[in-house]
């Protein structure tokens, strides 16, 4: 037992190591091309709403289509190999597959048109500086979690009602 023991714990340690950085409870998220949202939303000043065309008016925000992207990329503007990927995804005919960082789970009713629109909150107070990122979000900056959403609901004097958020 006293030899195994140092192993032992060794791997314990280890383990509980790798379950921390992995956080199999909030995975990470890898998108299929490398956006900078620096080099778009700051350096070239393309409002939010360029790219998730519903945010203001629908409960989703959206996420762009290839096309919105070929407004500037349908040639080459940089040398970029993942500048190449709309095309080579245009060509095919395909769609690229954003996949989604922020999410709530079906149970949750969540409306961005009611936050953005009608309440006015600022896209950073649920999202961070996104617009400053040179790349993708692998997990949420600030999580969406039900505290998250409560705390400033009673600030707001906004219902805490099970039944508002809950379907
Ligand atoms: C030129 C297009 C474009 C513009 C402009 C843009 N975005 Fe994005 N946004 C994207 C793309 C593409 C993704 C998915 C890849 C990624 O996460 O970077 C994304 C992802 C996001 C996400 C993560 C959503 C999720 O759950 O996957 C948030 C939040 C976001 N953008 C907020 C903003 C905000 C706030 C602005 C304005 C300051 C903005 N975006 C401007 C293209 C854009
Ligand atoms: C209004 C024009 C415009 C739109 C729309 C646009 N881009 Fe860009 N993009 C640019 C410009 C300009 C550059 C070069 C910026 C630089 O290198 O300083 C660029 C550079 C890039 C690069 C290579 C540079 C880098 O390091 O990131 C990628 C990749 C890219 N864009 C992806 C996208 C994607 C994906 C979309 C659609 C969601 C998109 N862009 C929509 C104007 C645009
Ligand atoms: C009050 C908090 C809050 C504000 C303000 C907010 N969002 Fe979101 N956002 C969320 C939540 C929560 C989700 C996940 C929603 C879901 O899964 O249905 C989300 C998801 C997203 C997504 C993922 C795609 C989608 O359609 O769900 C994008 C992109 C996004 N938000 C962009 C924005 C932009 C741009 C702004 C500002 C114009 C903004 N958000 C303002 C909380 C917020
Ligand atoms: C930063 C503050 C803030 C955060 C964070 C926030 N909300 Fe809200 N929420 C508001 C405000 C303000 C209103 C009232 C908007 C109006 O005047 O209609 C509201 C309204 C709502 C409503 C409509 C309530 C009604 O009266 O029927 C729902 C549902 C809701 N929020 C869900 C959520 C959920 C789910 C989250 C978390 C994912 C969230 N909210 C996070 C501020 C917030
Ligand atoms: C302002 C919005 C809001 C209100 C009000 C609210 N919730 Fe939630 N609730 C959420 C969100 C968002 C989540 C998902 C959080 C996450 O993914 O971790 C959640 C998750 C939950 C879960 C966990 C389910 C799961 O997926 O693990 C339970 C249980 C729950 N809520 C019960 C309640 C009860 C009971 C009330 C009333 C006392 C209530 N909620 C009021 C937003 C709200």
């Amino acid at each position: 037992m006293k030899t195994i023991l140092p192993f032992l714990i060794g791997f314990i340690l280890a383990f509980g190591a790798v379950v921390a950085i992995s956080q199999p409870w909030n995975p990470a998220v890898y998108q299929p091309i490398a956006f900078n949202h620096k080099k778009h939303a700051v350096e070239q000043d393309l409002p939010c709403n360029f790219c998730h065309e519903y945010v203001e008016e629908a409960y989703f925000a959206g996420l762009p289509s290839v096309e919105i992207c070929l407004n500037c990329h349908d040639s080459p503007i940089t040398d970029s190999p993942e500048e190449e990927k709309i095309r080579q995804h245009a060509q095919r005919g395909a769609e690229i597959r954003w996949k989604k960082v922020y999410r709530v789970p079906d149970h949750v009713y969540f409306s961005h048109r009611r936050h953005v629109t009608i309440a006015g909150i600022a896209c950073t107070r649920c999202h961070g500086a996104i617009a400053e990122s040179e790349r993708p979000p692998v997990r949420p900056v600030i999580f969406p979690s039900m505290e998250n959403c409560i705390n400033c609901h009673r600030q707001r004097k906004v219902t805490t009602n099970c039944n508002a958020c809950h379907k």
